[in-house]
């Protein structure tokens, strides 16, 4: 592999997150396999050892095995490795289903008659499908209380205007809450199609039994204390949310905790495994997360605990099984593709929870490939997050060296020095454990230049050669960047991969650092590098000139989003509100204003 001469990875790489795999078991930022089979393809040969210290749900692991590659694993998250482990054991399905049904069936028993309802067409006892919740918001001028969603307009997609009594204006901020109330209850009808109505007094008596429940104390919870980042940013104080059970309904968590004893009681390990696997994919949507949605439900938002004025209930039962035929699919597209000699995955496939920068237990010059995709910055709070599932797992994630930039609180104060250490840390721990002239592969996008630096430097610092051997733009498919008109706002949406190579010992020249970019140039070659399409994407505007900076071993310190887009407005692209696409200045010398305004406005 030394030999390197073409890397025949493409330049842009597009892979939307829509493979059966990525969409099994949802993880904060997972690289889908397709982004990354490539580089195995390219970096190693068969048998060869991947790393990943920043492993997150194992997608690196699991595209290693695929192509017949052995992995290394290692992050501080408990539940990264859970995830990962259920993706990689095998299980049969016509078991898997049998057992499924198994637990469903004891805890559907244990839950006894919670879940019950009466069906409205014809007065039938059935189990609900789901259940409409909506707060309750009380107008601070009369007092009188509003039910939200009553009150939704414009077919549920704009929020009430008014209090209903006093016509006083609605705050939503400002107005203090009652409590949550039922509002639409969904059962199957007699011909199998799901049919709403109005939620009954029976429906009410079950879910306050449910509160009542002498079980409730043993529905598992973490607290999400003062001292978290995403207590601050989710306020969690402010709606009295500071433990992860009260994401749950109290009718849900019972069942939730039913079907993780049943689960827990299979004596079979891989089917215990991957059970266990799909209840903790089906927590987002069994819990208060889940948001309602006028024409279809909305994703739990997996980046902050955020529950909103109108969520689902959802029956945890169905979901359970359903995710079952979910985890089938994957388990199909794995093990298919997977040459026979890797298929004894626990022996090729080893996940360690440890923290990047302390490898003790990998060898030196011992992997053949790193492949990795550190946490930006400080977008993603990860070990916060994991609270939640981490809460039904027993074991939570040690967060004192977690490679994040707190914005907020104690921990604010050096910040970003220690991330910037933690990553040095960690890229030095991959330089020491690859064998060399091999090479490492980074995942990594922000929105500013000085955190795009700090990834320059912990590099450089580790040893690795100042110039990548290649770049990839990253692209999963997520929508385009927005605030082209403020010019100061903004958020990324393709990423880099960078793929740098561990010299010999021999050939250690003297550590170059990064002479500062010229601008004008940077963001003129950004644009032509790039196909008239991409050329209109703002976020790939942007890739595509720190990606020239670092290629040309210049200090990407002052590329920041916000300068590039008021660069490119200021030459005269307009942005269309609705695509988020650039519109094009009509001449080609606007285009060359565009890069010599950023001269003076970048850096
Ligand atoms: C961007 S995610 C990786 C996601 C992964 N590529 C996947 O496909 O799921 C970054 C990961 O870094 C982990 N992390 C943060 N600090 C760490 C540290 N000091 N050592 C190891 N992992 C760390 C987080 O727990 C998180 O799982």
């Amino acid at each position: 592999m030394s030999e390197l001469r073409d890397v025949n990875v493409p330049e842009v790489i597009r892979a939307p997150r829509t493979d059966p795999v990525y969409n099994c078991h949802a993880y904060l930022t997972k690289v889908p396999l397709a982004a990354i089979v490539p580089f195995v393809e390219q970096f190693t040969r068969p048998g060869e050892v991947v790393l990943d210290p920043f492993a997150g749900s194992g997608m690196t692991g699991i595209a290693a095995a695929m192509q017949g590659r052995r992995a290394q694993l290692a992050d501080i998250s408990v539940l990264g490795q859970h995830i990962a482990r259920g993706y990689l054991t095998e299980t049969n399905p016509s078991e898997l289903r049998a057992a499924a049904k198994d637990v469903v069936r004891e805890a559907r028993k244990a839950l006894g008659d919670l879940y019950t309802t009466k069906r409205a067409t014809d007065g039938k006892r059935t189990e609900m499908a789901r259940v409409v919740w909506s707060f309750t918001y009380v107008c601070p001028a009369c007092s009188q209380s509003m039910v939200y969603f009553k009150h939704l307009r414009k077919g549920g997609t704009a929020q009430p205007d008014a209090c209903p009594s006093c016509k006083g204006e609605f705050v939503r901020r400002s107005w203090p809450r009652a409590g949550d109330v039922p509002v639409q209850v969904v059962v199957r009808g007699a011909e199998g199609k799901l049919v709403e109505q109005e939620p009954q007094d029976l429906d009410r008596a079950a879910v306050e039994r449910a509160a009542a429940d002498p079980r409730q104390s043993q529905v598992p919870s973490l607290p999400i204390d003062e001292h978290r980042e995403m207590y601050r940013r989710s306020a969690l104080g402010k709606h009295g949310l500071g433990e992860t059970k009260l994401f749950f309904s109290p009718r849900n968590a019972i069942a939730l905790l039913e079907l993780l004893k049943a689960i827990d009681g299979v004596v079979d390990d891989r089917l215990r495994t991957k059970l266990r696997f799909a209840f903790t994919a089906i927590l987002p949507r069994a819990s208060r997360r889940y948001q309602w949605g006028p024409k279809r439900p909305l994703n739990a938002q997996n980046q902050t605990y955020y529950i909103a004025p109108v969520y689902y209930e959802w029956n945890v039962f169905d979901l359970f099984l359903r995710k079952v035929e979910a985890a089938i699919r994957a388990d199909e597209e794995v093990f298919r593709a997977m040459p026979l000699f890797a298929r004894d995955v626990a022996g090729n496939v080893r996940y360690e929870v440890a923290s990047a920068d302390v490898l003790s237990h990998i060898a030196d010059a011992s992997v053949d490939y790193v492949f990795t995709d550190p946490p930006f910055g400080s977008n993603i709070f990860y070990s916060d997050m994991n609270l939640f599932q981490e809460a039904w797992l027993g074991s939570t994630t040690a967060h004192e060296r977690e490679a994040v930039m707190h914005t907020t609180g104690r921990k604010k104060d050096g910040a970003a020095d220690r991330y910037e250490a933690l990553l040095r840390g960690a890229f030095s721990e991959a330089f020491r454990v690859l064998k060399p002239e091999r090479f490492m592969s980074v995942v990594f996008g922000n929105s500013n230049g000085a955190i795009w630096g700090l990834v320059q430097r912990a590099l450089r610092d580790a040893g690795f050669e100042s110039v990548p051997v290649h770049i990839a733009i990253l692209d999963k498919g997520q929508r385009s960047v927005k605030g082209l008109n403020s010019g100061s706002e903004g958020v990324v949406t393709v990423d880099l991969i960078m793929t740098v190579r561990k010299p010999d010992d021999r050939e250690r020249d003297e550590v170059k650092v990064p002479v500062q970019a010229e601008a004008a140039d940077l963001l003129d070659a950004a644009l032509t590098s790039l196909d008239e399409e991409r050329a209109r994407n703002p976020s790939y505007v942007y890739a595509a000139t720190v990606r020239e900076a670092i290629r040309r071993h210049e200090r990407v310190d002052h590329v920041h989003l916000s300068d590039v887009l008021i660069a490119l407005r200021n030459a005269g692209y307009t942005l269309d509100g609705k695509t988020g696409l650039l519109n094009k200045p009509v001449s080609a010398r606007r285009l060359r204003a565009a890069a010599s305004s950023a001269a003076t406005t970048v850096g």
